[in-house]
């Protein structure tokens, strides 16, 4: 399953969603549910979930076609889907105010690894009124980044979309070492295999100006998405592959504290987004856990 999950109000100082459950027995009076502390039953039983999964994963050579070339399964998922899958993530301001360049004196430069088909590259552009901001889209599905290029809203004068694996060097058409304000990621170091995100991150952040923010959203772990995986998913602790052979992992909150640390990154914000959302008719809960975090490279 795959959505556009939207954050709203404030949470500390991360602007999320403010309606808050207070009495158990309100539950299905609303579809959905902000800031929704886990108990220590909810987390057992979660963890149960995913070692129950671990009796049946994927057989080591599936597994190792599928860490191949994962660019193949995204290229044939967007020559599936074009640009009828995702929504355009109209949220992005609520949680990243650094997108507003109004806010900003001087024009900017940002990159968004794994663009898709430009769900967030063109709500990013939009949010550009005074046409401050050069965005850098890239992925590394070729036939994502023909759909971008060839939408109506793909403005050659304000944006470049290229082809780039982000585990790998840089290519001729990314932006040159230290010049970028903002790197943006979102629900794509979720798609990198785990041991590729150090070598990622690093590249990432020698793209930065000293002083340069990564913004990053992802899937949390133990969220449904990954609690609902049955046989034959599993490929290696907390990674998974759909049914369309796309990878996807969850990560830790400390977890991914600790890998950009260790990509020489420094904290600005790093903060767990818990949602519970009910489907009233058929009184089930589900929840959702995504991460949101700020990081930045030292001066
Ligand atoms: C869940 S989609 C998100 C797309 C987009 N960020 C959005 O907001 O809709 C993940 C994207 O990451 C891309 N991707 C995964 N691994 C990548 C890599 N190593 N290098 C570049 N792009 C990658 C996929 O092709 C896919 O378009």
């Amino acid at each position: 399953m795959r959505e556009d999950p939207s954050g709203r109000g404030r949470h500390g100082d991360i602007p999320f969603g403010n309606r808050h459950l207070t009495d158990d027995r309100d539950v299905f009076e609303h579809n959905a549910w902000d800031n929704m502390p886990w108990d220590e039953e909810m987390e057992r039983e979660a963890k149960e979930m995913v070692e129950r999964q671990k009796t049946a994963k994927v057989s080591e050579e599936k597994g190792r076609s599928l860490l191949e070339e994962p660019a193949n399964y995204w290229d044939a998922f967007y020559a599936n889907h074009t640009n009828k899958f995702f929504m355009d993530r109209n949220w992005l301001l609520k949680e990243f105010p650094e997108l507003d360049t109004q806010q900003s004196e001087t024009s900017m430069r940002a990159l968004e690894v794994g663009c898709g088909v430009g769900n967030t590259t063109f709500p990013i552009l939009d949010l550009d009124k005074d046409k401050k901001l050069f965005l850098y889209s890239c992925d590394f599905s070729p036939k994502a980044v023909e759909v971008l290029k060839g939408s109506e809203k793909f403005d050659p004068s304000r944006c470049t979309a290229f082809v780039w694996d982000i585990t790998q060097s840089p290519p001729p058409d990314a932006p040159p070492p230290s010049t970028l304000d903002l790197v943006i990621c979102v629900y794509v170091l979720s798609a990198i295999e785990p041991k590729k995100l150090h070598q990622t991150l690093l590249i990432l952040r020698s793209l930065l100006k000293p002083g340069g923010s990564l913004l990053l959203k992802d899937y949390g772990r133990y969220d449904m998405a990954q609690l609902r995986f049955k046989g034959d998913r599993l490929i290696d602790d907390n990674l998974y592959c759909r049914g369309d052979g796309t990878l996807v992992y969850f990560f830790d909150s400390d977890e991914l504290d600790e890998r950009l640390r260790e990509a020489g990154f420094e904290k600005e914000a790093n903060v767990v987004d818990r949602r519970l959302i009910v489907n009233r008719a058929k009184k089930v809960k589900m929840q959702r856990v995504w991460l949101q975090a700020k990081y930045r490279r030292p001066l």
